[in-house]
């Protein structure tokens, strides 16, 4: 999971003297979230936390479900009513002054020295969280600390009975076959959750090799094939090539993945 990914890189970066403290709610919905961009705002966040704190204190980052209120997303542009999961990053910092809160979003709005900060950070954040259907939102009291409250719409099954993402107008499938090779179980489980919903068929694979077996057993009927660039046992576009080579080679033929 990405939360527990910048925490570890996290605790790389903080002085001793901020304790680091984690509290991630069981259960926590799906969001479908690009994690290089969830990771790049949470350090960012993570990094404004710990220069807040010049002398220590506590960061703490969490994670739960919450009902986003139509009056809440109505006081956040862009943000829908509904399931969301909330991740917070709270500092017991300087805090912000109200004078400035409002312009901690503005492109290269920093007081850190020259050559500290590029004052980008949170205008990134600002932007992927809206790229993601989702919004921002900070509290924070000058002398005692600030929280940065990140809302994600969750991604919910048809299985777990509550309506879908809001996401209305995508073209459904008519059983097609998409073949998904990723090694992540949590992974495999919400897009195939997606695909069903969709109306597409699934095909799943842990890991490059078994999902050549199961594209050379199913070849005719695979439409698509939904992988990671990295993968065990093989490298995403060199795994791509196979695949393209395998079929250009029907009905036999193509390498088999070296597993390597
Ligand atoms: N947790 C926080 N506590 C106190 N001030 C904060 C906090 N987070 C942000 N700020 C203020 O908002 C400003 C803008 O933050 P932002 O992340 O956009 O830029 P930066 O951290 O200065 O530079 P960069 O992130 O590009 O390295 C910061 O310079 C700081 O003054
Ligand atoms: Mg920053």
């Amino acid at each position: 999971m990405v939360i527990n990914d910048v925490v570890t890189l996290l605790k790389e970066t903080l002085p001793r003297a901020v304790a680091l403290e984690m509290a991630l709610a069981d259960d926590l919905w799906f969001v479908s979230a690009n994690s290089t961009q969830l990771s790049q705002v949470l350090m960012n966040l993570g990094v404004n936390g710990r220069d807040a704190m010049p002398r220590g204190g506590r960061l703490c980052i969490s994670a739960r479900n919450v009902t986003v209120s139509e009056a809440l997303a109505k006081s956040n542009p862009g943000a829908r009513s509904g399931p969301h999961v909330l991740i917070t990053v709270m500092d017991t910092g300087s805090g912000i002054p109200p004078e400035l809160i409002n312009r901690i979003f503005d492109p290269f709005f920093t007081i850190k020295v020259a050559g500290k900060g590029t004052g980008l950070g949170l205008s990134t954040a600002m932007g992927i969280m809206k790229g993601h259907g989702g919004f921002l939102q900070v509290q924070s009291e000058a002398g005692r600390g600030t929280e940065f409250s990140l809302y994600f719409p969750a991604v919910l099954t048809e299985a777990e009975g509550v309506v879908s993402t809001g996401v209305t107008d995508l073209p459904r499938g008519h059983g097609e076959t998409v073949l998904v090779i990723d090694d992540g179980p949590a992974v495999r489980a919400v897009v195939h959750a997606l695909l069903k919903a969709h109306g597409y068929n699934s095909l799943m694979a842990a890991d490059g090799p078994s999902g050549l077996v199961l594209f050379r057993e199913h070849q005719s009927i695979v439409k698509a094939v939904i992988t990671d660039m990295m993968m065990p046992g093989i490298q995403g576009a060199g795994g791509y090539s196979r695949i393209v080579g395998h079929q250009a080679r029907l009905p036999r033929g193509g390498e088999e993945w070296s597993g390597q």
